[in-house]
């Protein structure tokens, strides 16, 4: 059984009371709820992550190396913009990873335009509410 960890960054801990008006009324359990009956019903293994602290998230990556993850999902929130630690990290260890936003960036301000995450990333889900990492677990799942 394939074992893929699902990372969130800052902020993705205050889904449901941040500008629901973007994320929407979901919590971030309503999330890993989500994901954990979608990884039972396609038969993998999941694993979760959500940190506000970059350098914990990097923490984080380099341990699925050595864990032996298959795949990482990560919303990185912020630190998709700024984040190079981010990025080195998942080119350190080398697994299939796929980027999910929650909501369409490519419509919003320009800072939100640069994803560092994005140059090592297999597939970006942009814009696809919760149901991205659904379809990131679907891809990494093949
Ligand atoms: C986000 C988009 C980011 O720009 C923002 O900083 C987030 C959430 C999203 O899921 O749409 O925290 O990654």
């Amino acid at each position: 059984m394939k074992k893929i960890l699902i990372i969130n960054g800052p902020n993705l801990n205050m889904l449901g009371i941040r500008e629901p008006d973007i994320y929407g009324h979901e919590t971030y359990d309503d999330l890993v709820k989500l994901i954990k009956d979608h990884a039972e019903k396609i038969g993998v293994e999941v694993d979760f992550v959500q940190s506000n602290h970059e350098g914990h998230i990097v923490d984080e990556i380099q341990l699925a190396y050595f864990q032996k993850f298959d795949g990482i999902v990560i919303n990185p929130g912020a630190y998709t913009h700024t984040s190079i630690a981010i990025l080195d990290a998942l080119k350190t260890v080398n697994i299939p990873t796929i980027e999910v936003h929650i909501s369409d960036v490519s419509k919003r301000e320009d800072f939100r335009q640069i994803s560092y995450v994005r140059l090592v990333a297999k597939k970006s889900i942009i814009g696809h509410g919760l149901q991205g990492y659904l379809e990131a677990l679907d891809e990494l799942a093949k």
